[in-house]
């Protein structure tokens, strides 16, 4: 297989590798992107600045992922599997797609998109649930250059809407309703909902999964078994479109500190040159071996490391439609024996909440296929790792714990499985490409080992964010202005004496809450919606499982009823954004402690909210200082 060449096989090979990717970066991903189809090859590696931002890779070249993806792949492996899809419900049988058939699937998909009008460059926004339609329409829209933005399907009306109108999405794509859990989520009706607030979106592309019934409209919505239908079975596939390197392949959004979602953006070949990298090295992934990834394909481990990277490499991707606890907290562990999967690929958030219900659901479980273990999203403690270790990996399966951010395309920091050393709870070294820097409160670089700050990139690499739809300047603001000539994170982190790097969480008004990204300002927004609300602050807090909590302080217009305002306030979040940004606590405030200029001071919400009690620091330049202790009496 191709990728053999640049698999690395050893801590060695490693080492040269990452000194070569400094010495020579452009030579370095020439090498590896030779690998791939081209239609025309690159006249220049690289072109970039961080100033404007400018970054380039491959400029001048010309190719479509999917062929990379899938065509390239038919003759040695067109009847291996490419997509295992494991449904929500054991009972219901899976379903094997071979890459020749996912190839076939993609195809017809793509004409169904070109027959109702969709076109090179057009946004389509996709809201569907895990099935393998959800991938086939991913790559059907890269099949025909069209960019796709997926909209997780645990997203609100409003919050599509938003997603939608910014994209200005000419096309949906969606189920009747998703399965997950004892759940049955009326995908369509939502839709329906965020629609009456967009007028740009022409068609909507309707699966049939859950037989709810929908409202179709028409000359609107049409199904898309109805399409596939109507498909010239005769006619031959339509070729791939020939992307430009630098053309956008998609826009998924993610929050920031600002109350306004960004649709990050990101190109063909880089972003396929990268994570098809990461993918074979990170999991050292070996030809006929299974993979699951447990993520959904609306955040951004899913777009890399179930779709893209791990068909970009031919291999086999597990994709499961359900949760880790339904029917119950033993269902990862069953599918792994099922299809005897070599790599398991997950959240900290999923490993503490599965650790929480004890050793029963592991009885009877082999686990005996596992050889790789990895986790994203969030800093994982000790325990959940050393537990991970244990039981899952029966002492014997590397964890690379990896680091990487929805901007990044693909993982930065991780150990090599089974080829770095690991230190649990550290990230460890950079993959080869990646030159981390850390920062100190001046803005300075810090040498040398044993070190702690922010957490920039000096250098670009091929994965990289392009830019923030719409809106460049946003995206220089936002990444690019804080450490000039630096990519900077929004990530704490420090660097061991070995050049370990740990990463320690978020320096912004970010929160992550169960491995999803959360803006504290999206959420005092959704508060504020409420008409008995004044005004809200919202921050973090440890949580045992979710990693962090949110708490919300609330003031509110008058005396409230305060469980039926909690319940309400809670209503609306979820009707602004969605159940995950619902607060785990709102307490009711009189006040909120301001600077004399009116900022909110929040280093002493988090300190309270955190139960710190007595070390508020410096409480002197606050406008009414009695408030503090007002909201320390009343801490939940
Ligand atoms: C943020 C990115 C990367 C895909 C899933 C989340 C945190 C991510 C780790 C890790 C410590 C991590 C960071 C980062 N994070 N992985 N291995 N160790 N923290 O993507 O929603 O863009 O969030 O997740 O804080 O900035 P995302």
């Amino acid at each position: 297989m191709s990728f053999s060449s640049y698999q690395l096989n050893s801590l060695e090979a490693y080492r040269k590798a990452y000194q070569e990717s400094l010495r020579d970066p452009e030579g370095f991903w020439a090498a590896i992107a030779s690998d791939f189809l081209w239609h025309q090859k690159w006249d220049q590696v690289l072109e970039w600045n961080f100033r404007e931002p400018k970054i380039q890779w491959f400029r001048g070249a010309k190719m479509n992922i999917t062929e990379n993806c899938l065509d390239r792949h038919l003759d040695t492996q067109g009847d291996q599997p490419a997509i295992i899809w494991e449904p929500n419900d054991p009972k219901e049988p899976h379903r094997t797609l071979s890459y020749r058939q996912l190839l076939e699937e993609v195809c017809r998909f793509a004409r169904v998109l070109g027959k109702n009008g969709v076109r090179k460059g057009d946004r389509v926004c996709i809201y569907m649930g895990m099935i393998p339609e959800l991938a086939i329409a991913v790559l059907a829209c890269a099949r025909i250059g069209a960019i796709h933005s997926v909209v997780f399907g645990g997203f609100s009306a409003q919050s599509i809407a938003d997603r939608i109108q910014d994209a200005s999405c000419s096309h949906v794509i969606t189920c009747d309703g998703a399965f997950r859990g004892a759940r049955d989520i009326p995908l369509k009706s939502v839709i329906d909902d965020a629609l009456t607030q967009c007028n740009t979106v022409k068609k909507v592309i309707v699966c049939r999964r859950t037989k709810t019934p929908v409202s179709m409209i028409q000359g609107r919505d049409v199904w898309l078994e109805d399409e596939l239908e109507k498909l010239d079975r005769s006619a031959s596939f339509p070729p791939a479109e020939s992307m430009d390197a630098e053309d956008p392949l998609f826009i998924l959004y993610t929050s920031g500190s600002t109350g306004k979602p960004k649709g990050v953006v990101h190109t063909c070949a880089g972003y396929m040159i990268y994570t098809n990298y990461t993918f074979v090295n990170v999991f050292q992934y070996k030809p006929g071996q299974v993979y699951f990834c447990t993520a959904d394909i609306g955040w951004v481990t899913g777009h890399s490391y179930i779709v893209y990277g791990p068909l970009s490499a031919g291999a086999t991707t597990l994709m499961f439609e359900g949760i880790p606890t339904f029917p119950d907290a033993g269902r990862l562990w069953e599918i792994v024996d099922k299809f005897r999967v070599d790599t398991i690929y997950t959240a900290p958030t999923a490993i503490r909440s599965l650790m929480a219900h004890g050793e029963a659901p592991l009885r009877n479980k082999d686990l005996g296929s596992l050889k790789v273990l990895g986790t994203v999203g969030e800093p994982i403690n000790e325990e959940a790792w050393q537990w991970y270790h244990e039981k899952i990996g029966k002492g014997k399966c590397p964890i690379v714990d990896t680091w990487w951010q929805t901007e990044t395309g693909g993982i930065m920091i991780s150990p090599i499985a089974g080829l770095t050393p690991e230190k649990p709870s550290f990230a460890t070294l950079p993959l080869p490409g990646i030159q981390p820097a850390i920062m100190d409160e001046k803005g300075k670089e810090l040498q040398g080992n044993g070190v702690s700050g922010n957490l920039c990139i000096k250098f670009p690499w091929p994965g990289m964010i392009r830019t923030t739809y719409g809106d460049h300047e946003r995206c220089r603001k936002n990444y690019f202005e804080a450490y000039p000539g630096y990519y900077f994170t929004g990530d704490g982190c420090l660097r061991d004496k070995d050049g370990y790097y740990r990463i320690t969480g978020r320096v912004d008004d970010v929160l992550n809450v169960s491995g999803h990204r959360i803006g504290t300002a999206e959420v005092e927004n959704a508060i504020n919606m409420h008409t008995d609300v004044v005004e809200s602050a919202v921050v973090g807090f440890p949580h045992p499982i979710k990693g962090q909590g949110i708490y919300a302080y609330v003031i509110c217009h008058h005396q409230v009823k305060e469980e039926m305002t909690r319940k309400n306030i809670l209503e609306t979040v979820t009707r602004v954004i969605g159940s995950i940004a619902k607060p785990d606590k709102i307490q009711f405030v009189s006040g909120l402690p301001k600077t004399r200029s009116g900022k909110i001071m929040r280093r002493i919400l988090r300190k309270i909210a955190e139960g710190e009690m007595n070390n508020l620091g410096d409480t002197t330049t606050l406008l009414d200082p009695s408030v503090v202790d007002e909201i320390k009496k009343g801490k939940l």
